[in-house]
């Protein structure tokens, strides 16, 4: 009898936790089926990678890494997409065609979120970066939440609200410097930094935390807002320790960025230091943190559903919609 109930306690927590083997009997061909649509999106869009980790990001920060960000809006959805974290947020299409790939292998097995989760490892991969073991078994939510879209950590901030949007989700500072270092990859449209060029939060100044020559080859290139700029400017779509060398040369792109370096006396800079001086250093960190950020908050067991298109939630009863589990 107690052993029984230790059993049932002992099977009930690892059903909650996520797994390496998850879909190894249900569709092993998982990580190949994913790498080769990641790596044909990349042929034809060297920013494929960098779009698809950027949507595991907001996917996890936002009510746990539960494919929230993909519903579109929907009687009872109100959609993450429509955020001011995620607006005019790019690759929905590519998630749409891994998606579609996984299902015509395995149908109706393999979530959003766990999709997401393995794309982003594989399109770091693929960029030069490292690997690591992607944990599974998260399921998709039937909710999105608009409000956490719009809380999202936001470009124009300061180190400590930006502390506490990632301490509010089990991430500390050696994660928060880590994962920014995703920004080593991808662009950003200039509307999101084009305020350090001049009169930089009311102060009648350029940014001082910007290196002049960086900002005027950036004014150079921002014709207007829409304009998109390498993260990078070294080695725009590698996936290597440059963001942090850029931060102590004061060439990081946003505020949200270049803040982790230049506020005075904060425990970031230090770390900044360490993960710019030896890539492995960088690529260690970037792993557990990943890891680490997949697991916020996951449906698992028989909560959510496996959804059928990432876009919409499945229609329950509907001859699409039934979940066996
Ligand atoms: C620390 C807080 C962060 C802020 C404030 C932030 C903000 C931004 C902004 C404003 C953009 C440009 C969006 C656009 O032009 O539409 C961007 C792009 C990007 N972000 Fe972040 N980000 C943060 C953290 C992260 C994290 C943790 C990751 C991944 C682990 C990440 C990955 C990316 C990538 C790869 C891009 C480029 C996407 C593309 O080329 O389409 N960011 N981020
Ligand atoms: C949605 O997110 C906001 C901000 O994180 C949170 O305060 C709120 O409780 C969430 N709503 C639901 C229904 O979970
Ligand atoms: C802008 O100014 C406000 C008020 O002085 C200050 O609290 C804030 O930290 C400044 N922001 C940046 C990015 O320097």
């Amino acid at each position: 009898m107690g052993l029984l109930f230790f059993l049932a306690l002992l099977f009930g927590a690892s059903c909650a936790q996520l797994t390496e083997n998850f879909y190894d009997q249900t569709c092993p061909r998982l990580p190949n089926i994913v790498r080769q649509e990641v790596k044909r999106a990349i042929e034809t869009d060297i920013r494929a990678g960098a779009k698809l980790i950027r949507f595991h990001f907001h996917d996890c920060f936002v009510q746990g890494c539960d494919g929230s960000v993909l519903l579109e809006d929907a009687p009872g959805i109100d959609s993450e997409l429509n955020g001011q974290g995620n607006l005019g947020i790019q690759g929905l299409e590519i998630v749409d065609a891994i998606k579609a790939a996984v299902e015509s292998e395995c149908p109706g097995v393999v979530s959003c979120a766990d999709v997401l989760a393995l794309a982003a490892k594989q399109s770091v991969d693929v960029q030069g970066g490292p690997s690591w073991r992607v944990l599974f078994g998260r399921r998709d939510s039937r909710t999105a939440n608009r409000t956490g879209a719009d809380e999202l950590p936001s470009p124009f901030e300061t180190l400590e609200p930006l502390k506490k949007k990632f301490e509010a989700v089990g991430l500390d500072s050696t994660d928060l410097v880590a994962l920014s270092g995703a920004h080593t990859f991808g662009r950003s449209r200039c509307m999101f930094f084009s305020g350090r060029f001049s009169n930089f939060n009311g102060t009648g100044q350029p940014d001082p935390t910007l290196d002049p020559a960086y900002r005027q080859e950036l004014e150079r290139g921002c014709t207007d807002g829409e304009t998109r700029v390498n993260f990078d400017p070294t080695t725009p779509d590698t996936f290597d320790k440059n963001y942090y060398t850029n931060l102590q040369a004061n060439r990081g792109l946003l505020t949200s960025d270049q803040v982790l370096f230049s506020t005075p006396g904060a425990d970031t800079i230090e770390i900044v230091n360490r993960l710019g001086s030896r890539e492995g250093t960088f690529f260690r960190q970037f792993r557990v943190s990943m890891i680490k950020m997949g697991n916020i908050r996951p449906l698992t067991g028989n909560q959510g559903e496996i959804r059928r298109n990432c876009r919409r939630v499945n229609e329950l009863g509907g001859e699409a919609g039934h979940d066996v589990m």
